[in-house]
């Protein structure tokens, strides 16, 4: 089935690498103008180049999620450069590996911060223009970890995206009679830049074996699950939380053991 997103807006944050650039770049086949949005502004400006040089519209802006004036700049950028704004991902996020008992409070506080005051800042941001269209999607990129733990990150990362999914329900609900339609992505262990920083090849391994289509999964796929949320397939979906995972939460250890239990091949 072919979606049209031509003559749509989209902001995608945290879209110099990984998930983000992958989301940008399928919006952007599929028609809508891309905001190249991300901390990196140098990466960010490669990603739009590569955008552009398919004969697609793109754009890089600088922004920190985690500053109302920056985000606020991005916003009021995209307003100059194309008139209005159609499409929020919020998928900007970083993750530390601390315990508990030795994780800082600023620690804790800039992964709360960026994960999830971020989305809530982007949100607040683009909300006057998506209300006076009438039309607005907003995807926030959470995780799986928010309905078991994360495995490779810490509680603030598991704590943020859990409270992203609390956030996206409720605004959700206020936003739906206004025509815009808030959700979430729930991303398994997928291979990005991010992966490679706090995963090592064992746990890698140990991750692959508990996904029972047998792999991580692939940004691509992300970005799928997104294109779909806003388009106009998904007009009569809000506040869900899309599992994007090979399956990996339906279980609670590695499908080998699984199988071993059963004595099946
Ligand atoms: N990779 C995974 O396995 C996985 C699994 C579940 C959820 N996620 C989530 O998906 C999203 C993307 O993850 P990824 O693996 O592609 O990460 P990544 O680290 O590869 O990319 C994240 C991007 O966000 C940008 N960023 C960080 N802080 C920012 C800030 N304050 N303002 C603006 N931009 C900022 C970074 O510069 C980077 O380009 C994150 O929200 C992450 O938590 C990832």
């Amino acid at each position: 089935m072919d979606i049209d997103l031509s003559g749509r807006v989209a902001i995608v944050t945290g879209s110099a690498r990984g998930i983000g650039r992958s989301i940008a770049h399928t919006l952007a086949q599929h028609g809508a103008r891309v905001a190249v949005a991300d901390i990196d502004l140098e990466t960010a400006a490669n990603v739009a180049q590569e955008i552009t040089d398919t004969g697609r519209e793109a754009i890089s802006v600088q922004v920190d999620v985690t500053d109302s004036t920056s985000v606020q700049a991005m916003v009021n950028q995209c307003l100059a450069d194309w008139g209005t704004v159609d499409i929020l991902v919020n998928n900007a996020g970083i993750a530390t590996t601390h315990m508990v008992e030795d994780m800082s409070e600023a620690n804790w506080r800039r992964v709360i911060d960026v994960n999830l005051t971020g989305p809530f800042l982007c949100c607040k941001a683009v909300l006057p223009v998506m209300r006076s269209n009438g039309y607005g999607k907003i995807v926030n990129i959470s995780s799986v970890a928010s309905k078991r733990i994360s495995y490779n990150a810490g509680a603030n990362y598991t704590a943020s995206k859990e409270g992203l999914l609390g956030f996206t329900r409720h605004l959700a609900y206020e936003l739906a009679s206004y025509g815009i339609n808030v959700n979430t992505v729930c991303p398994g262990p997928t291979l990005t830049p991010m992966m490679s920083e706090v995963a090592t090849p064992e746990t890698l391994r140990a991750r692959e074996k508990s996904v029972p289509r047998g792999r991580l999964s692939t940004p691509e796929e992300q970005a799928n699950a997104v294109l779909f949320l806003v388009s106009g397939l998904a007009d009569h979906i809000f506040g869900v939380a899309l599992d994007v995972d090979g399956g990996a939460l339906l279980g609670w250890y590695d499908v080998e053991t699984y199988r071993v239990r059963r004595r099946q091949p």
